[in-house]
């Protein structure tokens, strides 16, 4: 093709997102018939019943009052002085003693994704991963020479499938030397499970049993709690990380942390990648090998976020008083996802077991036809591999207690 001097592995579709697209549409039918008429369940953005986006008033009046040396100023490199210690305080109430934790601020909890999965896997390896996923993981796998294998996230209780997961660990550690784990927990992107306590803890043997049968073999644990803190009290989303202890050598423990949900920067684009290290040295080791790859794509993260993230929970009073905003968001956003599901119940729709956050997932057969169907009547969904997902979080209640019924009717249209 003339004047196109892309290199080859560089030349490919660039599918328009679907979740973007769907959301235009559904922007340009609400301009046209009204918000009350079109039902826009697609993005990950929490938006008020007004459609207004939800951004926690301290964060907001501290973006607006922030000195312009901390907003146009270069970080450093694995971030500015304090950004370790308010990743823990946000992540654990406290920095932890029994771990060595350091944390490597990234674009986002997507840069911390690209550096796990640049970072702990060898060309051509596979991530492996549950079925239902947040898309991206593929794209990040496949943008970096790497690929994902998934194990179904479900068992026939409904309750997360240990079993699967155990196999699919024996069958990558057959023929690579890497594994690297990923698990959306809790609230997961798109079913809002939230595993059990009890669940991490067989999560973490099956993992030991593993390493301990494969004593050559370096294994990566690395929970993505994105959406930590929309899931229940603060007390109730911490208590899986009670199950990590006594990791063996062979082992490392990896958290994707972001500021996007908790604290409604998604904009600022700033996350980090945290390691729960067992020594010193691992810790140490980490950080450098992170800090190597951050100066060699994106430099440094945004300065203005990360200073906020500091001056939050560096300071007990101001953190009080963001835990209490945030409180009256997760509860919000919690009511209209049990709405869905209360109503999905009564429409017979059957749905992914959901506890808490942004969004419902349904199994369906067609979803790319039944997320068509449902357009024709004004109703945004995304259609993915295993099903269709709904945002609760940036539509009404009302809205989530009337789409169950359409989705159910819409998907006897396809069956
Ligand atoms: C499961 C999951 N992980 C990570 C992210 C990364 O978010 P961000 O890069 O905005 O921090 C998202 C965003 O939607 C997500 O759903």
């Amino acid at each position: 093709m003339d004047y196109v001097t892309l290199a080859s592995h560089a030349i490919r579709q660039y599918a328009p997102d679907q979740i973007f697209t769907a959301s235009q549409r559904a922007k340009a039918d609400a301009a046209a018939l009204g918000e009350d008429a079109v039902i826009n369940a697609t993005l990950g953005e929490c938006l008020d019943d007004d459609g207004k986006l939800m951004v926690l008033p301290t964060v907001e009046r501290m973006i607006r009052q922030m000195p312009v040396e901390d907003i146009c100023s270069y970080a450093p490199i694995a971030g500015i002085k304090g950004f370790n210690e308010a990743v823990q305080i946000s992540l654990f109430g406290k920095c932890l003693d029994r771990f060595y934790v350091e944390s490597v601020a990234t674009p986002g909890g997507c840069g911390a994704l690209r550096h796990a999965i640049w970072n702990f896997l060898n060309f051509g390896d596979a991530l492996l991963t549950t079925n239902w996923i947040w898309g991206p993981y593929k794209n990040i796998c496949e943008e970096h020479g790497r690929r994902m294998v998934t194990f179904d996230m479900f068992n026939r209780e409904n309750t997360f499938n240990l079993e699967g997961m155990d196999r699919a660990i024996g069958e990558i550690l057959a023929v690579q030397e890497q594994l690297l784990m990923i698990l959306n927990t809790p609230a997961n992107n798109p079913t809002g499970y939230s595993m059990t306590k009890q669940e991490m803890e067989q999560t973490v043997a099956i993992l030991k049993k593993h390493a301990a049968a494969n004593p050559d073999k370096n294994l990566t644990f690395c929970l993505d709690v994105s959406y930590i803190d929309f899931a229940g009290s603060f007390e109730e989303s911490r208590e899986i990380f009670d199950a990590i202890f006594d990791m063996p050598a062979n082992t490392m423990t990896l958290l994707i942390f972001s500021m996007s949900k908790s604290y409604t920067m998604c904009g600022m684009r700033c996350g980090a990648l945290v390691c729960l290290g067992s020594t010193a040295e691992s810790a140490a080791v980490f950080k450098q090998a992170m800090s190597y790859s951050s100066r060699s794509t994106w430099s440094n993260a945004i300065h203005m976020a990360q200073k906020i993230l500091v001056d939050i929970n560096l300071n007990p009073e101001i953190r009080e008083r963001v835990s209490q905003e945030r409180a009256v968001f997760r509860n919000t956003i919690t009511n209209r996802g049990r709405t869905f599901c209360a109503a999905a119940k009564e429409a017979s729709l059957e749905i992914c077991p959901y506890q808490y956050g942004y969004f419902v997932a349904i199994p369906c057969k067609n979803p790319v036809e039944t997320a068509r169907i449902l357009m024709d009547q004004h109703i945004y969904v995304v259609p993915q591999a295993q099903g269709l997902r709904f945002s609760p979080c940036t539509v009404t209640t009302e809205k989530c207690r009337k789409a169950p019924a359409f989705i159910k009717a819409a998907m006897e249209q396809t069956q």
